[in-house]
């Protein structure tokens, strides 16, 4: 299981450093009760720095929230691909909902950004998701599969740990109502079906596939008990760190009943 923070454009500096710090120091706590949970965070950039210097010591992984499709250039607010892995990020998010929505990003551009994260070693986490009229509409399957098609399309995935899909409804981010556990799981089986055809059955089955949209610590148990979910992406309940690990707690419950 993968347990992933977007903190998105939240925390300052002293705050995103303490609350990297309360996480690496309840992952310590907890002894060896977390050893089977992978662990993530993508504070925003200006943090990267000293939120890693913070997680030096713990199995936390570091991840941006996004990333430029050149290495460097004019292209002024951007960040690279090579100033990410040079502050230590093993991780980019790419093509978040939020990004789509708001600065027009096309399937084509988080293809651009997947396949430059690959090219420098980054593991992009690769956000799919229909909006509520597309459910309404019966175009939630379509949706993704197409998303898919034009965020994954020619992106090298050697072995599943050169990618995550997160699975995230634009309608449950940041409403406080998530997917019911079935709608969650029919959908990762879509995913996950696509990736068979993609990279074939053995990768598919090991790349973790995320659900986000309001996971919380009540409601995390039955959306990471379906079979096709193999994690979190967090969002609000990321930016504490007793909710981030009390979602990590549910993961641990239901990974050994899995
Ligand atoms: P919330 O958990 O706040 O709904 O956000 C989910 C999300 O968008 C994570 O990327």
């Amino acid at each position: 299981m993968l347990i992933a923070g977007n903190w998105k454009m939240n925390t300052d500096l002293p705050g995103g450093r303490a609350l990297a710090e309360d996480i690496a120091e309840g992952i310590a706590a907890a002894g060896d009760r977390f050893a089977e949970i992978d662990f993530a965070v993508c504070p925003p950039f200006v943090h990267l720095q000293a939120v890693g210097e913070a997680l030096a010591d713990s199995p936390v992984a570091l991840g941006a929230q996004d990333v430029h499709a050149e290495d460097e250039g004019a292209f002024t607010s951007d960040v690279s691909a090579p100033m990410l892995t040079s502050v230590g990020c093993s991780h980019v998010i790419v093509g978040h909902s939020e990004r789509r929505q708001y600065y027009d990003e096309t399937d084509a551009q988080v293809n651009d950004k997947a396949r430059q994260a690959r090219r420098h070693g980054l593991v992009p986490i690769v956000c799919v998701g229909e909006t509520l009229e597309q459910r309404r509409t019966g175009n939630a399957e379509s949706v993704v599969r197409a998303q898919l098609e034009g965020a994954l399309d020619g992106v090298p995935v050697a072995s599943a740990d050169d990618l995550v899909v997160a699975y995230e409804p634009v309608w449950a981010i940041g409403t406080g109502e998530s997917a019911t556990p079935t709608q969650a799981q029919d959908l990762h089986a879509v995913v996950r079906a696509d990736l068979s055809e993609r990279y074939g059955d053995a990768i598919a089955a090991d790349v973790p596939l995320l659900y986000g949209g309001s996971m919380k610590p009540h409601n995390a148990a039955d959306l990471l008990s379906q079979p096709d979910v193999d994690g979190g992406l967090i969002g609000s309940a990321s930016l504490e760190a007793d909710s981030f690990l009390g979602i990590a707690e549910r993961a641990v419950e239901v990974q050994s009943a899995k």
